[in-house]
C-alpha cells in the first residue's frame, strides 16, 4: 500500500485550448484510476469557489473589468492559495488530475501581449507537475466542435495566439496527445502516461517547484 510505504502522490495537469476536450477526459482519468482503488482528486483552475475565484468568474463573464497584469496576479493568487493543501495531498499519497494550471496561466496572458518572463514570474515556486498532458486540438477545430460560450477568451482568433504561446512552453514534463483522435484513443493514451508517472512517483521521483 502506497501510503503505509509513504510515498506521494502524483500531480498530472491537463492543458488545451478551449473545447480540446480536457474536462471530459480529466473526468474520465479520475474515474478509472478510481476504480483501480488509486487515491486521486480531480481539481481545476481557475477553482471559482474561493473569493479570489469569484473574482476571475465575474472577470471572465465580462461583469467586471479588469487590467490585463490584475487579472493574471488573481490567476495566479488563486494557485497560490491553494498550494500548501496540494503539497499535503501529494506528500500524503493522494494524486491529484489538474484541469488547467500554470501553462494556461501564462499562455493566456502572454496572448494578450504581457511579457512572457514577467506571467511566469509569480508562478515561480508553485509546484510543479510531474506530468502534463497536452490536449492538441488545432484552433480552427477546436472552434469547429461549438460550444464556445460567451466568456471572454472563447474567440478563434485569440485562441490562435494562445496555441502560438502553449507552444513556447513545453518543457520535459509535457506529452502531446493528438486531441483529435477517437475520444477511446485519446482516453487509452492518457491512462498509460498517468499509470506510468504514477509509478515514477511512488518509486520516489522528488517533488519539485516551477520552473523546470
Ligand atoms: P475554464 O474554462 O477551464 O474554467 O477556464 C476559464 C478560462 O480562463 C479559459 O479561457 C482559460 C483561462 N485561464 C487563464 O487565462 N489563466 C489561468 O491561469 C487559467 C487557469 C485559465
Amino acid at each position: 500500500n502506497s501510503q503505509l510505504l509513504g510515498s506521494r502522490g502524483s500531480l498530472i495537469v491537463l492543458e488545451g485550448l478551449d473545447r480540446s476536450g480536457k474536462t471530459s477526459q480529466s473526468a474520465k482519468l479520475v474515474s478509472y484510476l478510481k476504480s483501480e482503488g488509486i487515491s486521486v482528486e480531480s481539481w481545476r483552475f481557475p477553482d471559482r469557489s474561493t473569493s479570489v475565484g469569484q473574482m476571475i468568474s465575474a472577470y471572465l463573464a465580462n461583469e467586471t473589468q479588469l487590467d490585463d497584469r490584475t487579472i493574471h496576479l488573481l490567476f495566479s493568487a488563486n494557485r497560490w492559495e491553494k498550494r500548501s493543501l496540494m503539497e499535503s495531498k501529494l506528500r500524503n499519497g493522494t494524486s491529484l488530475v489538474i484541469d488547467r494550471y500554470s501553462y494556461s496561466g501564462v499562455a493566456f496572458s502572454a496572448a494578450k501581449g504581457l511579457d512572457t518572463e514577467w506571467c511566469k514570474a509569480p508562478e515561480v515556486g508553485l509546484i510543479a507537475p510531474d506530468l502534463v498532458i497536452f490536449l492538441d486540438v488545432s484552433p480552427e477545430r477546436a472552434a469547429e466542435r461549438g460550444g464556445y460560450g460567451t466568456e471572454r477568451y472563447e474567440h478563434l482568433e485569440f485562441q490562435r495566439k494562445v496555441a502560438q504561446h502553449y507552444a513556447n512552453l513545453q518543457d520535459a514534463s509535457w506529452k502531446v496527445i493528438d486531441g483529435c483522435l477517437p475520444v477511446e484513443d485519446v482516453e487509452n493514451q492518457i491512462r498509460e502516461l498517468a499509470l506510468n508517472c504514477l509509478a515514477k512517483c511512488r518509486a520516489g521521483k522528488p517533488l519539485t517547484n516551477l520552473w523546470l
